[in-house]
């Protein structure tokens, strides 16, 4: 299916990341199913959606009404209800592979084979994690940065199994939704994002412990320059 006829999104998930990626889609004009398994989590997910778009609106960020976006949000616990008119899946369930193996093959019992399917995974391995599908070609890693309603990266990493296509139509998705994607070659821990900010923590612990300059003087330098927005 290609990004044009992309209508309806099934967001798998609706904690810190579900929650986000949901507003980012309803806000740029889609219509999201949102999936929890918890009614508990649920419920919450859609508070906090209610809440960041009340916060949007006061800063004047929204071209239609609250009432109207929030009308194209459909909540549901049933994997066969949420997923019975998606045009694309994205998944941000706890980061454990079992976990996220099951949803992959639950969500294949529910879709046509050219949907695609991207986890929001911090780092698990897309190779291992589209193993389990039936058609892996459309699987694909889709990683937004915390909190995902404002940051602008979103890292598409491939697995060994995907379609180049995939990995241009997820591009060309999240673009449109506002975000600014970076497709990946190939996976690896961390994928670049992560490995970037670990490797200038690690230097920032380094230095502190090499008596160079106080935590507070590693933190200002950092944020006065190289960190500055
Ligand atoms: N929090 C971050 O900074 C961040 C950043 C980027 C990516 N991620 C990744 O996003 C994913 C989610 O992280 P989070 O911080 O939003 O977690 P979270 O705990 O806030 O939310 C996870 C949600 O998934 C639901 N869930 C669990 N199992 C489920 C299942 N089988 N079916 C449906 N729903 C299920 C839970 O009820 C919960 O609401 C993880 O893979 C994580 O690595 C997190």
């Amino acid at each position: 299916m290609t990004e044009s006829q992309i209508k309806t999104i099934t967001n798998i998930g609706a904690g810190t990341m579900g929650h986000a990626i949901t507003l980012q889609f309803v806000i740029n004009g889609f219509s999201v199913n949102l999936l929890d398994s918890n009614e508990a989590a649920l419920k919450q997910g859609m508070q906090r959606i209610k809440e960041d778009l009340e916060t949007f609106n006061q800063a004047g960020l929204l071209s239609d009404s609250t009432v109207n976006i929030l009308n194209q949000i459909h909540p549901f616990t049933s994997y066969k209800l949420a997923l019975k008119d998606a045009n694309f899946v994205i998944e941000s369930v706890i980061e454990n592979m079992q976990i996220k193996k099951q949803v992959w093959q639950t969500v294949e019992q529910f879709v046509d084979e050219d949907v695609i399917l991207a986890t929001n995974t911090s780092g698990l391995d897309p190779s291992d994690m589209q193993s389990v599908l039936q058609h892996p070609k459309r699987f694909v890693v889709a990683h937004f940065w915390n909190p995902a309603q404002l940051m602008p990266l979103v890292e598409v990493v491939p697995g060994k199994k995907t379609a180049q296509t995939t990995v241009d139509r997820v591009v060309n998705l999240m673009n449109k939704v506002g975000k600014h994607a970076v497709p990946l070659k190939k996976a690896a821990l961390g994928f670049v994002g992560n490995r970037i900010q670990l490797a200038v923590l690690r230097e920032a612990f380094n230095i502190v412990n090499e008596g160079i300059a106080t935590p507070e003087a590693v933190d200002d330098i950092v944020k006065y320059s190289l960190g500055r927005r």
